[in-house]
């Protein structure tokens, strides 16, 4: 990639700094990263953007997040939500989550977000259990290895309309690659499989480049 992968982060920043520049609680929430098992993995700026129109534009008051880190998309999508709203987030790394919640405080939204800590599909399951009013939308980006689980965990939890986000998709084309023995890779291939014949879903998928390189994102409506 090289050049094109310069002039990718260039158009991200010039983007980033016209329409969706960070406060200081969310460049902190990014920095913070560096705490967790896993830094520097947040979606860009641009991105926690377009999950919080999704939010504005689907009117969603309950949101479920597969994997919190430093709670940088939890704050973009809890931002836009009224003070009824309630995001859900689940992660396995307790670092992370002690590192988000004092980023929630800081970022205002400290009431209306949940952090659950321990692996995503036993949480998934409890909330099952509890019998969790369903969410309104639900964005998976966690291990990707279990996105098929995590979906049919969602499918449980949602309701006609609920909009499921599934993040990394496409990850620099591997997504292609039949016989690659990647779990990760393997689990984004067994979700589309599933998406192809599941009727309960309406699905599409678009690549990005960016800050992030070459990925992209799944889009679907539970019908
Ligand atoms: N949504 C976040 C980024 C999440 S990064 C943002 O955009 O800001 C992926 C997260 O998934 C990491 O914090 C990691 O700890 C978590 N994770 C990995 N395996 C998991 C599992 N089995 N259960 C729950 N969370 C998991
Ligand atoms: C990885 C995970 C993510 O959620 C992401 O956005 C980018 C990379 C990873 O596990 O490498
Ligand atoms: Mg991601």
């Amino acid at each position: 990639m090289g050049e094109m992968d310069n002039a990718w982060t260039a158009v991200d920043d010039y983007l980033i700094e016209r329409l969706v520049p960070e406060d200081e609680a969310l460049a902190e929430t990014r920095r913070s990263s560096a705490e967790t098992v896993t830094p520097g993995i947040d979606v860009t700026a641009n991105m926690g953007a377009f999950l919080a129109l999704l939010v504005q534009i689907s009117g969603a008051k309950r949101v479920l997040e597969f994997g919190t880190l430093a709670g940088y998309s939890s704050i973009w999508m809890a931002r836009a939500m009224d003070d009824d709203g309630a995001v859900v987030t689940l992660d396995i790394d307790p670092a992370a989550a002690q590192v988000a919640r004092r980023n929630f405080t800081a970022a205002g939204v400290a009431e209306r977000v949940h952090v659950r800590v321990g692996p995503a599909l036993e949480s998934a399951q409890m909330l099952i259990e509890e019998q969790e009013e369903p969410f309104d939308l639900v964005f998976i980006d966690a291990d990707k290895a279990n996105n098929p689980h995590y979906l049919e965990a969602s499918l449980t939890l949602s309701h006609p309309g609920t909009v499921i986000v599934i993040d990394n998709v496409v990850r620099g084309g591997a997504v292609v690659d039949e016989d690659s023995t990647d779990p990760d890779i393997q689990g984004i291939r067994t979700l589309m499989d599933r998406i192809e014949t599941d009727e309960r879903l309406t699905a599409t998928a678009l690549q990005t480049v960016g800050l992030k390189g070459w990925d992209g994102f799944l889009l679907a409506r539970v019908n």
